[in-house]
């Protein structure tokens, strides 16, 4: 695999450094995401546990909605950073892959990596392919609706 670029190394760091505010008392795994927006901005999320265990939050829909709520719609880059150089690099759990979806195309690179560095590189279309996304809604008769 090629050497991490400049932008991807400033979005893997990002990612990294968010990771330490990671709140994962029950999986002990933190995870850290960046996204990069349409004006070079980078978003950052982490994963956010709970006593209930399905309300935890990933740091990619933490990210996301961080990214929304600065006035953005597009994801041109995302960088995920957990685990370790001796496991498997962590890709977006699925639900998340669809979150990403909306504001990301199936060439949006996303940068797999652990605390030494880049460990993989792939796209959301290679994780997420013939997805479901807006373009499916478009000129569609409003469910239950007489055309
Ligand atoms: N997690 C993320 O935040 N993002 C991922 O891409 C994979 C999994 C979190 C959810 C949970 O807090 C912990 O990692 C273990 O699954």
């Amino acid at each position: 695999m090629d050497a991490a670029r400049p932008d991807e190394q400033a979005l893997i760091a990002a990612a990294t450094r968010v990771r330490s505010h990671a709140y994962a008392p029950y999986s002990h795994f933190a995870v850290g995401a960046a996204l990069r927006d349409e004006h070079g901005s980078i978003h950052l999320g982490c994963n956010v546990e709970n006593a209930a265990y399905p309300q935890g939050l990933c740091a990619e829909a933490g990210a996301l909605s961080a990214l929304v709520a600065s006035g953005s719609r597009r994801v041109l880059a995302v960088a995920v950073v957990a685990g370790g150089a001796q496991l498997l690099p962590v890709t977006p759990c699925g639900g998340c892959r669809q979150k990403l979806r909306e504001f990301a195309s199936d060439d949006t690179p996303i940068l797999l990596a652990d605390p030494t560095g880049l460990r993989r590189r792939t796209t959301l279309g290679a994780l997420l392919p013939e997805s479901f996304g807006p373009q499916h809604l478009v000129a569609s008769t409003p469910s239950g609706a007489k055309s």
